[in-house]
């Protein structure tokens, strides 16, 4: 018999359909790509669906104080600053080192750890969602130790209910990840991407794994809309106008097959 999976919604409904409904409860998801491809802006919004659907949500930011991402999300009509008021959320800021209560002083991953352990107990039992944006942040200096803290780090968080979107940034030159990408334990992979097309700087996504899920295997062009989100516009399969050859040379093969078409009549 299959066995029923819980999923949680990610809050854009069209890569809910990509994923076959959500992610599965308590897996560990990595979120990698370029700077500007939309990472953090798809975790935002990961968490708003939690804010809204009840969820615990925690939000780790190495990148951006808790700040501006409360300013992006009020982009999108997110009210970050109310549901932290109302308990639902918690937003630990690891960039600017302050010594208060929901912040990091330095990027270590036992404090993180310890600090979403403490974050969950202070919000509460049930089902939560956290974002570490990014956790790549918190081995950068320490590659070695990458691999063996990530596992502790992924079994920590699934016996806390937490079901974790991590992302990991990816390096502009070489497209690799800085060291040892997150990717190797994930449950789940959603890779960002950018090029520019004709001086326009397009934005791609693509799942390239997900656990127990029969998920699209194509690549779907997204937009960031001011005012509501990251958007999926639809997959390169569909939109041929992006892969197939330049407008100009179809137009002139449209032209010589209608002067053809012509000529018979
Ligand atoms: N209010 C907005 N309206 C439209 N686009 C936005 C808005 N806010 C941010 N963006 C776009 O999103 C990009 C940042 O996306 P982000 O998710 O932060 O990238 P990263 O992958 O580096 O985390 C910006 O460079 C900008 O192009
Ligand atoms: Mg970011």
């Amino acid at each position: 018999m299959v066995e029923e999976i819980e999923r949680l919604s990610t809050g854009i409904s069209e890569l809910d359909r990509i994923l076959s409904g959500g992610i599965p409860r308590g897996f560990f998801i990595a979120i990698t790509g370029e700077p500007g491809t939309g990472k953090t802006i798809c975790c935002i919004t990961f968490i708003n669906e939690g804010i809204r659907c009840n969820d615990r949500c925690i939000y780790v930011s190495t990148e951006e104080s808790a700040d501006s991402i409360i300013r992006q999300a009020s982009q999108f009509n997110f009210d970050f600053k109310k549901a932290i008021e109302e308990k639902k959320l918690i937003l630990i800021d690891a960039l600017m080192g302050k010594d208060e209560q929901w912040s990091l002083k330095s990027l270590d991953v036992e404090e993180l750890v310890n600090k979403v352990v403490e974050a969950k107990k202070a919000l509460g039992y049930g089902r939560a969602r956290l974002v570490v944006d990014s956790l790549s942040a918190f081995w950068l200096d320490k590659p070695a130790m990458a691999r063996r803290y990530s596992y502790f780090v992924k079994k920590v968080f699934f016996k806390w209910d937490l079901t974790v979107l991590a992302t990991s940034q990816y390096a502009i030159s070489t497209s690799e990840a800085f060291g040892w990408g997150v990717e190797h334990i994930a449950d789940g992979i959603i890779r960002f991407r950018r090029s520019v097309k004709s001086g326009v700087l397009k934005r791609y996504l693509l799942v390239e794994k997900m656990r127990q899920t029969p998920h699209s295997l194509n690549m779907f062009e997204i937009a960031i809309v001011d005012g509501k989100g990251l958007v999926i516009l639809g997959s390169l399969e569909e939109r041929k106008e992006d892969i197939a050859l330049p407008k100009e040379v179809i137009e002139k093969i449209k032209k010589a097959k209608e002067m053809k078409e012509a000529e018979i009549e």
